[in-house]
C-alpha cells in the first residue's frame, strides 16, 4: 500500500470508527417517544432490510438513517418542545462523501417519505407512532400535490419509502437478538462493503 493509499485508508478508518462509537456510547439512549433505544431502532431497520432482500448500500441506510439524532443528541423528547433537529439533512451530510447517494439520499429522503406516505396512504397515516405523528407536523404535514411531485422525482424517492416503513416497523420493544459486539461488527462490515 503506497502513503496515500494509508492515508485515505487510515481516515476513513477513523470515520467509521466515529459512527461507530455514536452507536456504542449513544445507543443506549432511549429513541425518544418510542419503546426502543436508538442503537435497538438502527438494528432493527437493518435487519428489516436484510430480510427483505435490500442491497447493502440500502441496509446501510436503515441502519443509519437517524445517525443524526445522535450527532445533534438533543435531550429528552426534542418534538415535545416543538423542535425539529433536521436529522435527516445532519445524516445525509455526514453519510454523502462517506458512502455516496445510495447511502446519503434515502437518508435525506426518510422524513418526506412520511410526509408522502401520510399523504397519499391513509391507512399509513392512522398507523404512525405518537411521536412521528407529532414530528410530522414540524416536519412539514401533509404535503401538496407538487411537493409529491418533486418527492417522485428524486432519484432515490422508492428507497426511501421502503426505508421509511422499516423505520414504522423497527419501534418493537424487546427485539435485539444480537449481543451490542456482534451488532456492531456488523455494521462496520456494512461500511466498508458500502465504501468499497
Ligand atoms: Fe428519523
Ligand atoms: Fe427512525
Amino acid at each position: 500500500m503506497d502513503v496515500m493509499n494509508f492515508i485515505q485508508h487510515a481516515r476513513m478508518h477513523e470515520r467509521h470508527k466515529t459512527i461507530l462509537d455514536l452507536y456504542r456510547y449513544g445507543g443506549d439512549r432511549l429513541y425518544a417517544g418510542e419503546p426502543v433505544t436508538q442503537l435497538e431502532h438502527a438494528w432493527q431497520c437493518g435487519r428489516l432490510a436484510e430480510k427483505s432482500g435490500a442491497n447493502t448500500a440500502l441496509q446501510l441506510a436503515s441502519w443509519l438513517h437517524d445517525l443524526g439524532h445522535l450527532w445533534v443528541n438533543s435531550p429528552g423528547t426534542p418534538t415535545l418542545r416543538g423542535e425539529d433537529d433536521r436529522h435527516e439533512a445532519v445524516a445525509a451530510d455526514i453519510l454523502a462523501p462517506l458512502f455516496g447517494s445510495a447511502v446519503a439520499e434515502p437518508v435525506r429522503l426518510h422524513v418526506q417519505a412520511k410526509r408522502y406516505l401520510v399523504t397519499t396512504n391513509r391507512a399509513y397515516a392512522a398507523k404512525l407512532s405518537q411521536d412521528s405523528t407529532r414530528s410530522l407536523g414540524l416536519q412539514g404535514g401533509v404535503m401538496s400535490s407538487q411537493e409529491c411531485a418533486s418527492f417522485e422525482a428524486q432519484p432515490y424517492f422508492k428507497d426511501a419509502l421502503k426505508l421509511r416503513v422499516w423505520d414504522d416497523l423497527g419501534k418493537k420493544k424487546a427485539w435485539f437478538e444480537d449481543s451490542r459486539d456482534d451488532a456492531l461488527m456488523h455494521l462496520e462490515k456494512l461500511m466498508q462493503a458500502a465504501a468499497s
